[in-house]
């Protein structure tokens, strides 16, 4: 493990007026927007970078009266904006992705400084939001229904989808900006308003986001919303609000049943995306090297901390030792230190919370009889306690520990036999986001994709379970929520589907041959 320049990370500056002024970011900002920046009631708080717990500015969050006019808004403008044509709202999200274009190298450094992720993964991230908006240009003319033949002469039978409503989207700190671009590119071109609940860890980035994007959308005011505030205020308020007929929520399982049940309460629908475990297998005729590449890259990645982050290998037994010592030959070369630097693989965590969460979960570990065979300790030295050694842990199946998802840079190492006990191992924990085989095996790789296969939303074969592209549609099963996101038709739920019949005869036929004369 190398840790590299981790002592010029406080003369990198960042103070709210010289560091993100292009972005609008001031030394305190308002935390509701509803085509203006409303004057919040409530408590105001500073945001502190992980990377040295330094403040980047403070913000003032939204109160219950807040709220109240960001929905009023959001409602108001629905029956213009849901008769706008799509393919023209499409050249709105089309100007909008321009504007992040722009941006991008911006946005991707306040990804950077508010949660810690690697810069060019915050820039990626920023460039998944770009991509999104591409797709869902080319989407607002591709809104599609099917037509199908009537029973009855001259009759013709279609579907058409038509906007929902109000869309709440609430999202988590690790992917600060992109899952509000996905949700909201595509709500967008489909009619929809958008109202958005960022993680009270970064809403910079939210902020920033509605900073550059207001110009764009400033002719169709409540259309792009916003609403920093505690979850137990905002939050309830939103998921059970009657008026937002969708709520899509990414965060943990026990966010996703409070979401679920107070939305099902009231019938609306919901879109979740909770926790994973996400496992790789690796098979005796895996390339060793390239599965090292992938799995660094998806358990190290952003610390740990995506929904897609590599939780567990399951290795055959006859390559178990080799992959072994190239894995820890690997981890020790991975640089950690000041996310903004060039060369760093690993930023900090994204605040001493998720730290206590990372020792309680190792603490544990040992307990239930886990073997850390490297990392896994704090680092001392650097500018905040937020920067931490990945882990890896020699497991067994029956640990307990290992069904749960940690959100931390711990990875699993679990030795199998054969595929049938790496697929039931693999299948045997709550959560069913993504999961990856590393084999140049036909057959092995095609019983992993069948039916009696992995039982995740994503199966990849030879990569990494997490950096997803846009254009499928991104989600789990299980405890994972089942919801799907971003690409292919993850648009229908933004939209209501109505079955339309037209009669243009001169007769009253009936289905199923009824006869009713008089
Ligand atoms: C998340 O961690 O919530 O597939 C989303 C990936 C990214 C998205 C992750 N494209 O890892």
């Amino acid at each position: 493990m190398k840790t590299v320049n981790a002592k010029n990370v406080s003369k990198n500056k960042w103070a709210a007026n010289e560091g993100f002024s292009s972005l609008g970011i001031k030394s305190v900002n308002y935390g509701a927007f509803n085509g203006e920046w409303l004057k919040t009631g409530g408590e105001e708080v500073p945001i502190l970078s992980p990377i040295d717990n330094r403040e980047i500015s403070k913000v003032k969050v939204a109160d219950a009266s807040d709220y109240e006019k960001v929905i009023e808004m959001s409602q108001k403008i629905f029956p213009k904006w849901s008769m706008y044509p799509a393919p023209k709202r499409g050249e709105i999200v089309r100007q909008m992705g321009e504007v992040l274009r722009k941006n991008k190298s911006e946005l991707g450094r306040l990804i950077t400084m508010e949660m810690g992720k690697i810069l060019s993964e915050g820039e990626g991230e920023v460039q998944e939001i770009i991509d999104i908006s591409d797709f869902a240009v080319g989407l607002s003319r591709q809104l599609y229904g099917k037509t199908m033949p009537s029973e009855r002469a001259m009759h013709r039978m279609y579907e058409q989808w038509h906007p929902l409503g109000t869309v709440g989207v609430i999202t988590a700190f690790n992917f600060p900006m992109a899952v509000w671009g996905w949700n909201t590119m595509i709500a967008l071109v489909c009619g929809d308003t958008v109202i958005w609940k960022p993680s009270s860890k970064t809403p910079l980035c939210a902020i920033a986001l509605y900073n550059i994007l207001a110009p764009v959308v400033k002719e169709w005011p409540g259309v792009l919303n916003l609403v920093i505030g505690p979850s137990k205020t905002i939050g309830e308020k939103m998921i059970n609000d009657k008026r937002i007929p969708l709520i899509s929520a990414t965060g943990s399982v026990s966010l996703g049943y409070k979401v679920y049940e107070a939305a099902s309460r009231r019938m609306g629908r919901t879109i979740l995306e909770l926790g994973g475990n996400n496992a790789v297998i690796v098979m005796p005729s895996a390339d060793i090297d390239l599965a090292i590449r992938a799995i660094l890259f998806g358990a190290v990645g952003t610390s740990g901390q995506r929904c897609t982050t590599i939780r567990r290998v399951i290795i055959h037994k006859s390559v178990y030792n080799k992959f072994i010592e190239k894995l820890l030959k690997a981890y020790k070369q991975i640089k950690i230190g000041n996310p903004l630097l060039k060369g760093i693989m690993m930023g900090p965590l994204v605040d001493g919370i998720a730290v206590k969460d990372m020792m309680d979960a190792i603490d544990t570990i040992k307990k239930q009889g886990g073997k850390i065979i490297y990392g896994g300790k704090v680092l001392d030295g650097y500018p905040s306690k937020n920067y931490v050694e990945p882990c890896l842990v020699e497991a067994n199946k029956d640990m307990d520990i290992v069904k749960q998802e940690t959100f931390a840079p711990i990875l699993y190492l679990l030795k199998v036999s054969d595929i049938n006990e790496a697929i039931e191992l693999h299948n045997s924990v709550p959560q069913g986001l993504s999961s990856s085989i590393f084999s140049q095996n036909l057959k092995e790789i095609e019983l992993f994709l069948s039916a009696r296969g992995s039982d995740c939303g994503i199966a990849n074969v030879n990569m990494s379970t997490s950096g997803a592209e846009i254009g499928g549609a991104f989600g789990g099963e299980k405890e994972t929520g089942g919801g799907r996101e971003s690409g292919s038709d993850s648009w229908k739920q933004y939209m209501r589907r109505q079955s339309v019949a037209i009669n243009w005869s001169d007769e009253m036929p009936l289905a199923q041959g009824i006869k009713f004369d008089i």
